[in-house]
């Protein structure tokens, strides 16, 4: 299988990181001698033929950047078989390859499609939500969970000061693991994760009262926004113990910003990792890290797996929580 020139799109919601990553996909190209496209807005942009050609200079000044300089979308019409034969006569026109996509795991089911039409495919993690199977982790994760970090310390301040409840609702669709590392970091009172059943009183209002108990008059509730909306939460709490809880949805500012070392090092690595696949003659792979060694899975196998919340968090919440 030859590779001659590739093409790399960032799809799903943005995540710091990704322009780190795009950089060293086209610098591990270039090194190697092979040609680099971007495709712009994700899958829609294979199937529109949104095209530019990137060289070293092009991705000069991004490692830096937050968001994604290829833009990004969730494409609908990639989900049909119609919108995928036009991305595979785009690929064949141009005389791509290969694409390397970034995203999620839609992303991942759009590039598993495509392979199936005979290009070459590997796909990198980016989400702040982390929740990819056959990776522990995503790009973009730290540096939203630090940013989650810093505006839950702010709040804290005000809380302290009126001796109020906070309810925060910290971003992550389905999955609790950023809610779960935010609320480790932040020593919140409580946190909600769609992963762990919850029992208001055990998990909440206990909380808040054996925080009372041992002295406190500011309590933080973090939830996730697969576990329940905020402002429920802070409505069941005012309508239970008539505290008058203030609510925060960190909302998108999680997804933004200038990412962390940990993102760009880690993107740069999976970013040169997928070119290096590609010319080991590997295609339908997903880059993959666990306990800082990287590696890759096949697809299909990485869309089947399962993870979970980490059991040592939750017991660590559980001793942290339950003073
Ligand atoms: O998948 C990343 C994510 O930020 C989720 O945490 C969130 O549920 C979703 O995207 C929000 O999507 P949108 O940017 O389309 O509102």
């Amino acid at each position: 299988m030859s590779v001659k020139r590739i093409g790399v799109l960032t799809s799903g919601g943005d995540a710091p990181g990704m322009n780190a990553c795009v950089r060293a996909v086209v610098r591990t190209a270039i090194y190697h001698g092979i040609e680099c496209y971007g495709i712009r807005r994700g899958w829609n942009g294979l199937i529109s033929g949104d095209i530019i050609r990137l060289d070293e200079k092009s991705v000069a000044h991004t490692i830096n950047r937050g968001g994604t300089i290829l833009y990004t979308a969730r494409s609908e019409e990639f989900m049909t078989e119609k919108g995928q034969r036009k991305a595979v006569s785009t690929c064949k026109f141009l005389g791509l390859d290969s694409i390397i996509a970034i995203g999620g795991d839609g992303t991942f089911r759009g590039a598993r499609a495509l392979s199936k039409y005979g290009i070459n495919v590997i796909g990198i993690p980016g989400t702040i939500d982390n929740d990819i199977s056959c990776t522990n982790y995503c790009i973009g994760f730290d540096t939203a969970a630090n940013t989650a970090i810093e505006c839950i310390d702010k709040l804290r301040d005000t809380m302290q000061s009126h001796e109020r409840c906070s309810v925060v609702e910290v971003m992550g669709r389905n999955a609790g693991y950023l809610a779960m590392y935010v609320g480790l970091a932040v020593g919140a009172t409580a946190v909600l994760v769609p992963e762990e059943p919850i029992d208001f009183d055990r998990d909440v209002i206990e909380k808040i009262r054996q925080a009372r108990f041992n002295g406190f008059t500011h309590y933080m509730i973090v939830v996730a926004e697969g576990a329940g909306s905020a402002a429920d939460i802070a409505k069941r709490i005012k309508d239970t113990i008539e505290l008058d809880p203030r609510v925060t949805v960190l909302g998108h500012i999680q997804r933004g910003g200038s990412p962390t070392g940990r993102d760009r090092v880690n993107a740069t690595k999976m970013g040169y990792l997928a070119v290096e696949l590609l010319l080991q003659g590997k295609n339908n792979r997903i880059v993959c890290t666990h306990d800082g060694c990287f590696s890759d899975v096949d697809i299909d196998e990485g869309l089947a797996m399962k993870k979970n919340i980490q059991q040592m968090e939750v017991d660590v919440l559980a001793a942290m929580t339950g003073i």
